[in-house]
């Protein structure tokens, strides 16, 4: 785990103070052979799914490695969705399933450290699922908008302001 992620405050547990006109910065990892697809087909069907949702074309999930999830967050965006192919469906066959052990093993840190796994989701889609990929956007952002901004951005907790989960206690 990354030292800055060695952290948390009750603070961070219930998430930093918004600020007025705060708007959750969001990014979906999309998968380019189902997930970038469906989204593509969404923006063709005229969907609407909230603006403030940055797609980053990946080749596929499986190539999203646990270091781009946390670079992000401690780059200061506030919730993340990552988005494959059906399971049995990836183009490189497990990426998928590696993309979600590493998912599943950082929203256990997420939540470890007082930040919110629920900040981090996955879904697996086909490339004609535009209506789930437009839910699941729109959901994400509606949960880190409750949540408010990530503790990790910056300015929001510094590292030398946060105990690590060993300290706890010890005082
Ligand atoms: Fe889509 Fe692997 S190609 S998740």
């Amino acid at each position: 785990m990354s030292s800055e992620l060695q952290m948390t405050t009750s603070a961070a547990a219930a998430g930093a103070a918004a600020p007025a006109h705060w708007e959750p910065n969001v990014i979906v990892f999309a998968c380019n052979y189902c997930a970038y697809a469906a989204a593509d087909l969404a923006g063709s069907q005229r969907r609407q799914y909230p603006a403030n949702v940055r797609i980053i074309h990946t080749p596929c999930t499986g190539k999203i490695e646990m270091e781009h999830i946390l670079d992000a967050f401690l780059k200061g965006i506030d919730g993340i969705l990552v988005a494959g192919c059906l399971e049995g469906g990836c183009h490189f066959l497990e990426g998928n399933l590696r993309a979600r052990k590493r998912t599943d093993r950082i929203r256990e840190m997420l939540d470890e450290i007082g930040v919110g796994g629920e900040r981090l989701k996955m879904v697996n889609l086909s490339a004609a699922m535009a209506p789930t990929f437009v839910e699941r956007v729109t959901e994400i952002v509606e949960t880190v908008k409750a949540l408010g901004p990530s503790p990790l951005r910056d300015g929001l907790l510094k590292p030398e302001e946060a105990k690590s989960p060993e300290s706890e206690g010890k005082e």
